[in-house]
């Protein structure tokens, strides 16, 4: 019986056991427990403190360094010049062209020209800058957050374009350097900006919807025709990465309305995707290459802490047209804004969509009183119709009154994270994977997501 328990029993037993601990391959230690994959969370170092619903000194006049400032970061640029109380005092990329350009965009709106800095390092110098308060970065995907953290370790805010980081190292990073620098660290997600988003946001506030329970969003978007010529560092990325490479566009608006990390949280992620089809094909005809990680079309479902169902789309391979989705389902009523927007209410006809008039007039109710005030300026400024200008203008308002920022480090870590886990679910056979709780248990100290205003 020894003999055979050594040769037949002990090899399955340490084969089984061999299995439950599979090594997962993460950016951070993780492991697989009961089932579901979880990462660790790293302690917090002394001094270090929540930076949930931190607000610093108002700054009468922001002073802001733009690094990155190819097609998104001129744009950027050109939208600073309708603020008011802000200066663009720094300009920073690999392209001494794209400084100048940047610089006659603001001496034709009347301003200084601001101080050039050119190399892959030289936002270090920008960071260090006495005369700074703000560094608004808009370079490709994987310098963001050296960036950032440089930055904040400098004394001065950050605000990332999106995605704010690209793995959860990266989330804990900008996470850690917040808490520990008390400066701000907010993702530039505009789509959290847009008019029916923010009306939608209000009516599931006020309750028009009831409970709502199922939210969609997704970045779907056929840019793959276009890579030869422009976005040559996103080709590259989603040739070698696996997952839904961006996940915020879709996932920001539709976490506010679920109150992420203020009262609710995700819980776990499960993914699957589908092979690369045009995705090979584009990395064929721009790269020579045979190898897209990127599957055409990735599907990631969250389930929150209040066992809530969340799902987030990426496909920008398809010949198909624009959508983020943003849908949102309720107890009471439903909105949907792709293809066409779209709202249905139980009290009126829970199986229709409700009449244009009626429609208009709940947007119109339902509009945000700080939109209602920006808005035609926003429109005629830009910038995804207005949205882009609405986000700035936020930013630098909150920055102004010394007000928590509408989207905190949380949120961008949150937000980004579906990259990463997505990956790591779709490699292990769309095993779950528990979402971080990068508040580290404080995701229920806030009551509901809510602009701050000044009294
Ligand atoms: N929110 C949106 O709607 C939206 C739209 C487009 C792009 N984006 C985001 O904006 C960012 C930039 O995209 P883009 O389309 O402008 O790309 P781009 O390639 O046109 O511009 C990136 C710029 O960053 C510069 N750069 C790279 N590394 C640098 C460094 N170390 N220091 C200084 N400059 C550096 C490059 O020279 C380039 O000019 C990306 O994160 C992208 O995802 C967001």
């Amino acid at each position: 019986m020894k003999k055979y328990f050594f040769f037949a029993v002990l090899p399955l037993l340490c084969l089984a056991s061999c299995k439950s601990q599979k090594s997962v391959s993460a950016s951070v230690p993780a492991r697989v427990e009961d089932g579901i994959i979880v990462l660790e969370t790293p302690a917090r170092e002394p001094g270090q403190e929540s930076a949930l619903g931190m607000a610093c000194d108002p700054i009468d006049t922001v002073r802001v360094g733009f690094v990155g400032i190819g097609g998104r970061g001129t744009a950027a640029v050109q939208r600073f010049t309708f603020l008011d109380n802000v200066e663009v005092v720094a300009l920073c990329d690999l392209d001494s062209s794209r400084v100048d350009i940047c610089n006659s965009i603001l001496t034709s709106a009347g301003l200084p020209a601001a101080q050039g800095f050119v190399g892959e390092e030289a936002y270090r110098q920008l960071c260090e800058m006495e005369d700074l308060d703000l560094v608004y970065i808009a370079t490709d995907w994987l310098d963001h957050v050296p960036v950032a953290v440089y930055a904040m370790n400098h004394g001065k805010h950050a605000a990332i374009e999106v995605p704010g980081a690209m793995s959860i190292d990266e989330c804990w990073q900008i996470v850690n350097t917040s808490e520990k620098t008390r400066r701000h660290c907010m993702m530039l997600e505009n789509c959290c900006y847009d008019f029916f988003e923010m009306a939608a946001l209000n009516m599931a506030q006020q309750g028009l919807f009831g409970e709502v329970y199922h939210v969609e969003g997704a970045y779907i978007h056929y840019l793959a025709e276009d890579w030869g010529f422009s976005e040559t560092w996103r080709i590259d990325y989603n040739m070698t990465h696996r997952g839904d490479n961006y996940p915020t566009h879709g996932l920001g608006p539709i976490a506010q309305v679920l109150d992420i990390h203020r009262g609710d949280k995700f819980d776990y992620l499960v993914a699957m995707d589908t092979p690369s089809y045009n995705g090979k094909k584009a990395a064929k005809r721009y790269r020579d290459s045979e190898e897209c990680l990127d599957g055409d079309h990735t599907i990631s479902l969250i389930r929150t802490g209040k066992g809530k169902l969340v799902e987030v789309q990426h496909n920008v391979y398809a010949p198909r047209p624009y959508t983020r989705m943003y849908q949102l389902t309720g107890t009471e009523g439903f909105a949907n804004k792709y293809p066409s927007a779209g709202i249905a209410v139980k009290s009126i006809n829970g199986h229709d969509y409700v009449p244009q008039p009626v429609m208009d007039s709940l947007l119109n109710a339902y509009k945000f009183d700080f939109v209602k005030e920006i808005e035609e300026k926003a429109k005629t400024v830009g910038g995804h119709g207005g949205m882009d200008f609405i986000m700035d203008y936020r930013l630098i308002y909150c920055l102004h009154n010394g007000l928590p920022l509408d989207q905190d480090v949380y949120d961008a870590a949150e937000w980004s994270a579906v990259q990463e886990l997505s990956r790591i679910s779709l490699e292990n056979g769309s095993m779950p994977v528990r979402f971080p709780d990068f508040t580290r248990g404080d995701w229920n100290v806030v009551d509901g997501f809510h602009f701050a205003f000044k009294q």
